[in-house]
């Protein structure tokens, strides 16, 4: 017989009801049934506070602890990534630090994918190997062997990203993860561009999950956060190293807001994902367009890898080019009618940014992303229908 659904065990409902109610309390003050935006840093202590520890994180007791707000966000993205806990905190960036801060020291070594984001870049090759002697050596995650070669006797960390950005190359979950456990190491992967459902690698094997918690998953652009999940030894762990003697904590309004904007993510994502693959069919389909990079497309060199691993679609990140300059890219972005130019991603509306070829980061890209740069578009949730039909207008005004 069927486990019957209960709202009070969310391990019995299914994702988009987990979506619609994990984490949310009916307010024991007001009988509010959403649980309310709590401001107040500070809250009431025991009538005997003498034996609380004033760096503890289980109780609202101070917001660079724990707050109402936060709790209930790390309840519920605990429940929607599979793993025993997790923790919020100020920025996707902030979520980053935390693991690398936490997990490592002076010495010990890194097994870094060569094509991430920009900050985990900037950490492991310049700020964490000058500042505290932490090494990092960058390799292709998608050659396996080339994985195991880079892993040393000091490596205790082997970080990637679930799809990169931005050249949307795929890790293999769970075979990174067991090399990384052969090794004595731990797997930590940056999944921001595929939250659940399009991804869960704490089910795969990886040790820890990080999120930007300012894209898909509040999915609104309004609020920035970042999060980790994992197991509660290793979160609690994030909470005490990190959080509270560090203290890039989430404010509570933004916790707020993200938890509210998560209340869709499933269904968001499942129109990103729909969206995105008319978009890049669209864009490959026109001889004008040089490259398009999506998973979803059966040209993208992992398509069958990320067909095994992405059953509810391919997320709604892409990255192309039009053929010409710097300059034609440029133009193309400005005749661009309903699609934003601006950075970030993962929200409501579609974002379109043009990445030169400038940088360190850029040498390890694919050859078609450094002939002209790429524009790394963020498929949004206007009707599909608009964004082929401005992409159209775009390239024909671009070719006049
Ligand atoms: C893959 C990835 N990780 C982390 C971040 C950083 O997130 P935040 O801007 O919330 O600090 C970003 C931002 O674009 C990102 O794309």
């Amino acid at each position: 017989m069927n486990v019957r659904p209960d709202k009070d065990d969310p391990t019995t409902l299914g994702l988009l009801t987990q979506a619609v109610h994990a984490g949310n309390e009916v307010d024991p003050g007001s009988g509010a049934i959403r649980t309310p935006l709590v401001l107040a840093n500070s809250y009431a202590l025991p009538a005997d506070p003498s034996a609380i520890s004033w760096s503890g994180t289980d109780i609202p007791l101070y917001t660079r602890n724990s707050g109402v707000n936060q709790l209930a966000l790390e309840r519920k993205l605990a429940l929607l990534e599979g793993a025993e806990a997790a923790v919020a905190l100020a920025s996707g960036v902030a979520a980053l630090h935390a693991v690398f801060f936490t997990f490592l020291k002076s010495g010990d070594h890194v097994v870094l994918a060569d094509q991430t984001y920009e900050a985990t870049y900037r950490l492991f090759t310049e700020l964490l190997p000058e500042k505290y002697g932490i090494t990092a050596t960058l390799v292709d995650t998608s050659d396996l062997d080339a994985v195991r070669a880079a892993i040393r006797p000091e490596t205790v960390l082997v970080h990637t990203e679930t799809i990169a950005n931005p050249t949307t190359r795929i890790a293999d979950v769970a075979a990174l993860a067991t090399i990384a456990h052969e090794a004595g190491a731990l797997f930590s992967i940056d999944a921001t561009f595929s939250p659940p459902p399009i991804a869960t690698p704490i089910l795969h094997g990886a040790d820890l999950v990080v999120h930007s918690l300012t894209k898909y998953i509040n999915g609104h652009g309004d609020a920035m956060g970042g999060a980790v999940t994992g197991s509660r030894e290793l979160i609690g762990r994030i909470k005490s190293e990190a959080m509270v003697d560090v203290g890039g904590v989430i404010s509570p309004f933004n916790a707020w807001l993200i938890m509210r904007g998560s209340v869709t993510l499933p269904l968001r994502m499942r129109q990103h994902a729909a969206s995105a693959q008319t978009v890049a069919e669209f864009l490959e389909s026109d001889p004008r367009v040089t490259f398009v990079a999506y998973p979803g497309l059966p040209s993208h060199p992992q398509h069958d890898l990320a067909a095994r691993i992405f059953p509810n679609g391919f997320g709604g990140m892409l990255a192309f080019a039009v053929d010409g300059d710097l300059d034609t890219q440029n133009r193309f972005v400005s005749n661009l009618r309903v699609i934003t130019s601006a950075v970030s991603l993962g929200h409501d509306e579609s974002l379109i940014v043009h990445v030169g070829t400038t940088g360190p980061r850029a040498a390890y890209y694919p050859h078609p992303f450094q002939r002209a740069g790429h524009l790394r578009f963020s498929v949004g949730l206007e009707d599909a229908d608009d964004l082929v039909a401005d992409l159209a207008a775009a390239l024909d005004a671009t070719f006049a």
